[in-house]
């Protein structure tokens, strides 16, 4: 779960790879490095550390000679998240063969290296990485054709793969190939980009060529050449218009990306409903290509998804539940692609993943399809592999997240879902007029009541100050509130490093009750709704052992055991998580952010979890 960059043009090339790597270090930052080919030598610099880490310590003889806008220049840019070998000088990329005839960034993990390593006895190797392998193999293989060296050496590789090199013997050229691990290259006038993602680019252009597996060949400042090892042929890929633009990179007077991201819920459900609701009619257009036909006769609906986009399936487990009767089964994408699965007919499997590129749920996805069951993405990022590998894929519309804790990509999920499942519940005609209008109706509200929250979030602010030194949370809920509560739960855990546990309210007394006294902060949710009298009876057993109780509530809710009440604009209890969410991830970022942690990219974890 790295990012890397590779340019070849005759812009500044420091400034190029530098602010692309930037834009990149919500997939790692323990380490960065970068490469660029001068006077026919490689000028390496690695740090431990982050990328404004790496830019202040650039030696000088990186800057000189390098001004001219005469000259082509090639190089690559990497940053880390270590997984073979600790963060480390040695271990940061870009790596060299042993001659430093070549050099090279990788994203991805090879699974046979140590295999490889043993072949390659005559090799100096300098690091501990699996990268490494790489490059000793390019090494190895070339026999005056670097693309043919390339070939032979992804034959050979097991696991995945996004590498970009450069090599002295061909110093105007970027050489890439990908497996399994997400490549972008963006074009442009007489000169090309190559990163992990489009949002390095972005600033340069908003053509993009998305890589698929198995792809590798060689990129100059005018011309693209793709080859696939499944096909000898020079390939054809189809240019992406993107539509997003710098700015959305950029933190806009916010003072962190999570923060400008929460305030951007709005915006994105508004988007979401703008472009498939007209009037009474929900429209998905090519995003979805079943037949109606098919969709009647589903009986069966798999969620499937990581992290936040599982909490995403959660909420729509009882959403589809209550609105099209039929069986619903959630899972996390890296259980259920072990399962001894038993996938039947007239099932439709959905894959929520924010990058669309989190190895597992790709993993899960491909079992599903070999199995011949139609498969639906849910996705944020056009041209990952989950938009171009499942059947049909809903496009978020979120623009780019950039905080490493997901914010407007589950609302922007949630949105996407609750209108799809609306839409098949017409055709399975599951729902009366009323109920979907009402619902819909709930739906269009959503903009609105999220701004009301974010208009004012002093009382938010200070109960972060009351509550920012305690160890421990429990965040409580019920139905369809639940997954809820494991959202709030995993943001506080993940951005400020407090322990936080979501819990089914109910469930509380068969273990975790025991955990509470005095100090605990509770979060409840307690927002109107059918089960409001439970989740009243379970507030009680926990004020009970004394613990403070925070309540998302309505206004008109009272209990004198509620000791801080956020109040929230009523609306349908089915539309109710998409509001509840909002004050708890305010919640958390507030803490975090007095406890003074990096939130936007919280310490061991990566926005893309490419591996395993
Ligand atoms: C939590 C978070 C992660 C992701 C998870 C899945 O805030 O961001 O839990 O939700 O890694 O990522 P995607 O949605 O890209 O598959």
């Amino acid at each position: 779960m790295c990012g890397i960059v590779g340019y070849v043009g005759k812009r500044n090339i420091l400034e190029v790879l530098i602010s692309g790597i930037k834009h990149l270090e919500y997939r790692g930052y323990d380490s960065s490095g970068i490469a660029v080919l001068k006077n026919n030598k490689i000028f390496r610099h690695r740090v431990v550390g982050k990328v404004f880490q790496m830019e202040s310590s650039l030696p000088k003889e990186f800057f000189s000679n390098l001004k001219t806008t005469e000259s082509v220049y090639v190089g690559i840019a990497h940053t880390r998240w270590a997984t073979h070998g600790k963060p480390s000088e040695e271990n940061a990329h870009p790596h060299v063969d042993c001659n430093e005839n070549f050099v090279i960034v990788h994203n991805g993990i090879i699974e046979n290296f140590l295999e490889l390593k043993l072949k390659l006895k005559n090799h100096k190797f300098s690091s501990e990485t699996d990268t490494e392998v790489i490059i000793h193999l390019i090494e190895e293989n070339y026999n005056g054709s670097l693309l043919e060296a390339i070939k032979q050496t992804i034959k050979l590789l097991e696991g995945s793969y996004a590498f970009v090199l450069i090599s002295r013997y061909q110093p105007q050229k970027l050489f890439f190939a990908r497996k399994d691990s997400p490549l972008v290259i963006g074009v442009a006038e007489k000169e090309n980009f190559i990163a992990s993602d489009v949002t390095a680019m972005l600033k340069y252009t908003n053509k993009f060529l998305f890589l698929e597996n198995y792809d590798y060949g060689e990129i100059s400042f005018c011309e693209i050449k793709i080859f696939n090892l499944k096909s000898e042929n020079v390939q054809h890929r189809n240019i992406n218009v993107i539509n997003w633009n710098s700015q959305m990179v950029e933190k806009s007077g916010f003072k962190h990306f999570m923060l400008k991201e929460i305030y951007e819920q709005p915006q994105v459900l508004r988007e979401n409903i703008s472009s498939r609701v007209f009037g009474e009619k929900i429209i998905f257009n090519e995003e979805i290509k079943f037949k109606d036909q098919m969709l009647k006769k589903i009986d069966k609906i798999l969620l499937i998804g990581c992290g936040t986009s599982y909490h995403t399936a959660v909420v729509c487990k009882y959403f589809f539940e209550h609105i099209l009767r039929v069986s619903i089964e959630v899972d996390i994408a890296s259980e259920f692609r072990y399962r001894d699965l038993i996938l039947k007919k007239n099932t439709l499997a959905i894959f929520i993943s924010q990058s669309g590129e989190t190895a597992d749920t790709l993993a899960s996805l491909r079992i599903v399809k070999e199995n011949k069951i139609p498969t639906l993405g849910v996705c944020n990022v056009i041209g990952s592999s989950l938009y171009r590998e499942a059947d049909s894929c809903i496009y978020i519309k979120c623009g780019p997240e950039i905080g490493v804790a997901s914010t407007k990509a589950f609302t922007g999920q949630l949105i996407c879902l609750y209108l799809f499942g609306l839409y098949i519940a017409k055709i399975k005609q599951t729902i009366s007029s009323n109920r979907y209008l009402e619902i819909l109706n709930y739906l269009y509200k959503t903009p609105t009541y999220i701004e009301h929250i974010l208009s004012d979030t002093s009382y938010i602010k200070q109960l972060a100050e009351k509550f920012y030194t305690k160890r421990d949370f429990l965040y409580l809920a019920r139905g369809i509130n639940y997954p809820i509560a494991l959202e709030g739960s995993l943001k506080l855990k993940e951005i400020s490093y407090i322990h936080a546990e979501g819990y089914p309210a109910g469930e509380m007394k068969h273990g975790p009750i025991a955990l509470i006294d005095k100090d605990m902060p509770v979060v409840i949710i307690a927002t109107k709704g059918s089960l409001l009298q439970k989740v009243f009876s379970n507030l009680e057993e926990v004020k009970s052992r004394d613990a403070k109780v925070i309540a998302l509530t309505n206004y008109g809710i009272e209990s004198k055991s509620i000791d801080y009440k956020i109040v929230l604009p009523e609306t349908d209890e089915l539309v109710s998580p998409i509001i509840n969410v909002v004050p708890l991830q305010l919640l958390a970022y507030y803490i975090a952010d007095i406890l003074g942690c990096e939130i936007d990219q919280p310490r061991n974890l990566a926005k893309s979890v490419t591996v395993e």
